[in-house]
């Protein structure tokens, strides 16, 4: 899908977001944040925050940023905020996750909930998030990843990818396609209900520089 495309979905989806998504999605965005908590004082980028579901999770002690393409989903995760008072939430901002507008290693820990198979490009955007994380920060992806070896899972996933555009997401999308050319190391990777469906991965930042030179 196209950032146009992707925004008029979701301008639809945000009413209802929660309702739909949030216990079909909850195990993966739960492992997620619970990875993210053993460590705090740091300052967290949620990349796709949507309607900031995950947001009351996070430990007080860090410091999050969220950004999303969709104006209407930021206002549901804003009007979290407002209501449950998260005062560690340091901003909600309407940004592209292909041209993030942070200098390079700004942030600790950058994470991504089912995000990455929603978004144009993805190798672009993880090199995107690879950029903003500093080096040797955490970087933390929940996403389906297509099973590679053949059987029924394979054959039905790819039995859906022609419809991918209107379920927002890839079907045929797999760890090793997105991983390709990023240096990021996948330090553990666990799969999560529904049916072990989704992946939660905790990967790292190499300590060498990556910086794709955009601009801060
Ligand atoms: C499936 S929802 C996931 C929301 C949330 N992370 C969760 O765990 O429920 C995908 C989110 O990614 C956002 N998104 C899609 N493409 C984006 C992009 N290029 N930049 C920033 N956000 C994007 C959508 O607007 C939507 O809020």
């Amino acid at each position: 899908m196209d950032t146009e495309s992707i925004r008029n979905a979701y301008r639809r989806y945000a009413r209802i977001y929660d309702d739909v998504f949030g216990r079909i999605l909850a195990s993966g965005r739960h492992a997620a944040v619970a990875r993210i908590n053993r460590q705090g004082g740091r300052r967290v980028l949620e990349v796709g925050v949507g309607t900031g579901i995950s947001l009351s999770d996070y430990r007080r002690d860090l410091d999050i940023v969220g950004i999303d393409l969709s104006l209407e989903m930021l206002t549901v995760a804003r009007n979290r905020v407002q209501r449950e008072g998260l005062t560690n939430v340091e901003g909600l901002l309407e940004m592209d996750a292909g041209r993030l507008a942070f200098a390079d290693a700004s942030f600790d820990v950058v994470a991504a909930m089912y995000v990455l198979t929603v978004v144009p490009d993805p190798q672009g955007t993880l090199a995107e998030l690879e950029r903003v994380c500093r080096p040797g920060g955490e970087i933390v992806i929940v996403n389906h990843f297509a099973e590679d070896k053949p059987g029924l899972r394979r054959t039905v996933e790819r039995g859906l990818a022609p419809f991918s555009r209107k379920l927002g997401w890839r079907p045929d999308f797999t760890l090793d396609a997105l991983l390709s050319g990023s240096r990021i190391e996948v330090e553990a990777m666990d799969t999560v209900p529904p049916f072990g469906l989704f992946s939660v991965l905790q990967c790292r930042r190499g300590a060498a520089a990556s910086g794709s030179g955009n601009p801060a």
